[in-house]
């Protein structure tokens, strides 16, 4: 399995503060059957905003220490970028970080609000040959309320990453529901663990792997963790299943609509 949302790099963000506690995040997730993270610190202009090098540098001494300890994990650099009307600008810049350097980018928001601009920012990024993608949509508010918000987005070529705490109700039912109905609806694409350390979200993926075979099968299950994170970090285009049809309403709907 292939994690692709992980606060791992020590020292810059709310993640692992040092090496030793990435190298304990690093053994959970060998433990796990992952094979490959994914450090995807927080990058934006008010956090973590030193060069590529510096993050390259944290993650090698993350590297070394696996080594040193016997822990076979392969580590790659992505970021956590944040939706900001001049993300192109911050990918431009090497500001915004993608996922091993492809085309593939993890963007968060605000979890209470929808900025007005998002989805000319997703436009313009996917104008650039970026391919979005929406870091845990199970939390935000739009997504809670309507999860096939999410459809035309997808449409369009947009990736959508739910949280494997999330899907075992770790951030209580409601969330908990809304990771079932994107996994279920085929609105999410891929489960990550988005962990900030072995107690908060623990790098670990199986335990919702086998949760979501038990939503889409096996197969859908196995791809959301692994073939579709696969090709992420390799650079290759993604097929994307269409999303399930919305449940047909009841012929008086068209009296709330108006
Ligand atoms: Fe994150």
């Amino acid at each position: 399995m292939i994690d692709l949302h992980s606060h791992i790099i020590p020292g810059v963000d709310d993640g692992a503060a040092t090496v030793d506690d990435a190298l304990e995040m690093a053994r959970v997730a060998r433990d796990d059957g992952i094979t490959t993270v994914v450090a995807t610190p927080h990058r934006n202009p008010w956090s973590y905003r030193e060069d590529r090098v510096d993050a390259e540098r944290r993650l090698e001494e993350v590297r070394l220490a696996c080594r040193r300890e016997g822990v076979e994990l392969q580590l790659l650099l992505g970021g956590e970028a944040y939706i900001s009307p001049d993300l192109v600008e911050q990918v431009e810049s090497g500001l915004a970080l993608t996922i091993n350097g492809s085309r593939y980018l993890l963007i968060e928001w605000p979890y209470e609000h929808y900025p007005p601009y998002s989805e000319r920012v997703l436009f313009e990024l996917q104008v650039h040959g970026i391919v979005p993608i929406i870091a845990h949509a199970e939390r935000y508010r739009i997504i809670r309320r309507d999860p096939f918000y999410l459809v035309t987005l997808i449409e369009r070529g947009v990736l959508v990453q739910v949280t494997a705490s999330g899907l075992l109700g770790e951030f209580g039912p409601e969330i908990q529901r809304t990771t079932e109905m994107l996994v279920a609806g085929r609105l999410a694409h891929v489960i990550a663990s988005d962990s900030h350390g072995v107690d908060r979200r623990p790098p670990r993926l199986s335990a919702a792997r086998d949760r979501a075979v038990t939503l889409v099968g096996e197969p859908a299950a196995r791809a959301m963790v692994s073939d579709i994170p696969r090709r992420i970090i390799e650079n290759e285009p993604i097929e994307l299943p269409a999303p399930k049809p919305r449940k047909p309403q009841p012929f008086w709907a068209f009296w709330r609509s108006g």
